[in-house]
């Protein structure tokens, strides 16, 4: 009880922190006045959300360093934790935003910069005091940014508009249930319900299943590697990424065998939207992590593609 009190009071004092940052371009008083103060926003490794703290950090040699001290307690931040498991973070300084990649620095760098960071604010040798663990320390490097570029659309801004797209049809089919089931409070025995909505449903259904693939066939074989290779810290959030097209070409199938095992005047069309809903959740969801993980890598790696726009949602599908 006192435990979950006290982190939840700790929650609020950190989030009224990140209210004063953005609403001051970056400067917070009280406490922290005077100091060099950043956000950063990594993605959580358990929950798959993002999670902003704010941090101190400390320019040395043209590096940017951030220290996992957690005020010299004995376990290591859960910042530091979600930054190993995806090194690909957003850091707000002043009134800017860019995107960053992460490493904790080892050895001989680390008590080389350690000693640097101590000598220039002695309250983290304190904290390096109180704890047997040895604090990380971990440097922020900027990605190459797309701004300033005339807005020229990288690859991971590509992968998004797919996203969107696809969310989009999946939204439409979800609108076709819903005709379904209005129109089957209508239906007799001797009044079959109109099969053109189920024939409708089953076309999108064909449309969205192979654009499904073949944009995680794109992925997995084209954007995937290239993050790889430029990137190389990224490889456990790449192989999360592609297990989980393994479980989203599970879902993408159950949705075909949803629909197409679908019969008008016999099946529950109120069943089937809720199952259809459950998948479209799980999809999103998987959507959302890979642009949290790797769209800010893939766009400094790569222009979207010079043909690349995303299909467009049908315009006469509305009905
Ligand atoms: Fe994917
Ligand atoms: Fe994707």
């Amino acid at each position: 009880m006192y435990e979950s009190e006290s982190s939840s009071s700790a929650n609020d004092f950190q989030q009224r922190v990140i209210d004063e940052f953005r609403a001051n371009a970056g400067t917070v008083g009280g406490p922290f006045q005077g100091s060099s103060l950043l956000l950063l926003t990594t993605v959580g490794a358990r929950t798959r959300r993002r999670h902003t703290t704010p941090l101190g950090y400390i320019d040395i040699d043209g590096k940017r360093l951030v220290v996992a001290s957690a005020g010299g307690a004995d376990r290591n931040p859960a910042w530091l934790h979600n930054l190993r498991a995806h090194p690909v973070v957003r850091v707000e300084v002043g009134s800017e935003t860019y995107p960053a990649t992460t490493a904790v620095l080892s050895g001989a760098v680390r008590d080389r910069f350690w000693d640097e960071v101590v000598r220039k604010h002695p309250g983290y040798g304190d904290y390096q005091q109180m704890t047997a663990r040895v604090i990380p320390l971990v440097e922020i490097r900027p990605l190459p940014s797309r701004h300033g570029l005339d807005r020229v659309r990288g690859m991971g801004d590509f992968l998004q508009e797919v996203h969107q797209w696809l969310s989009a049809e999946l939204d439409l089919v979800l609108a076709q249930v819903d005709a379904i089931i209005a129109t089957a409070d209508a239906i007799t025995p001797m009044n079959l319900p109109p099969r053109t909505l189920h024939a409708q449903m089953l076309e999108r259904c064909v449309v969205f299943c192979g654009a499904l693939e073949r944009h995680h066939m794109g992925e997995d074989f084209g954007a995937f590697p290239m993050v790889a290779e430029a990137f190389p810290a990224l490889a456990p959030t790449l192989e999360q990424l592609r297990a989980e097209h393994v479980v989203v070409a599970e879902i993408n199938a159950s949705i075909r065998d949803l629909l197409e095992g679908y019969t008008p005047g016999a099946s529950d069309p109120r069943e089937l939207r809720v199952e259809l809903h459950g998948l479209v959740v799980r999809l999103r969801e998987h959507f959302a992590f890979e642009e949290h993980t790797i769209l800010d890598a893939l766009n400094a790696v790569a222009d979207a593609p010079p043909s690349g726009n995303a299909p467009e949602p049908d315009s006469d599908s509305g009905e």
